[in-house]
């Protein structure tokens, strides 16, 4: 079993690793894509400190996201891509940083108390699937570290959702 609270003195890299080990050991054995984004969103928000949203957009047709499983407050269901922060993720296929999401065009405010974000796609078969959306109510609260942190996380969603 996997170390359900990590030390809070891990680095960055460390913590991530520890998210990874317990994201594959907590999917590893399940098919269904609903019920791994939602124990995925479940894992991060235990794993990840300030945070006030952490959850999934997946992707319906060929350039919209639909609200999948989170944890936070209520969400804005459908974002085009190329739209606010997330469909800005999925449009590009790469990962969005955004130190203050009221210097970002276009952001979508779901959560007044959202002060940055990260977005990271989910790529499996080399199409963009989902994104994955963290809120913070902190100014920066992310940096390089984390994207390639969440980016491992991605990976691991990736299988989990194409039953790869
Ligand atoms: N802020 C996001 C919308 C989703 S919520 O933050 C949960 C965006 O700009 O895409």
């Amino acid at each position: 079993m996997y170390q359900l609270t990590p030390s809070s003195d891990l680095t960055k890299p460390e913590l991530y690793a520890a998210l990874a080990e317990a994201a594959n050991a907590l999917v590893g054995g399940e098919r269904d894509p609903v019920a791994n984004m939602a124990n995925l969103a479940a894992v991060i928000w235990q794993f990840l400190p300030d945070l006030n949203w952490a959850g999934f957009y997946h992707v319906v047709g060929n350039d919209e996201l639909v609200l999948g499983p989170f944890i936070g407050k209520p969400a804005c269901i459908r974002i085009a891509f190329g739209q606010g922060v997330c469909g800005t993720a999925a449009a590009l296929a790469t990962t969005q940083v955004v130190a203050d999401v009221h210097a970002f065009p276009g952001h979508i405010a779901c959560d007044a108390d959202s002060r940055s974000e990260l977005v990271v796609p989910v790529v499996a078969n080399g199409r963009v699937i989902a994104v994955i959306d963290l809120d913070s109510p902190l100014a920066g609260r992310f940096d390089h570290a984390d994207a390639a942190g969440m980016q491992l996380i991605a990976q691991v969603a990736a299988r989990a959702m194409s039953g790869d």
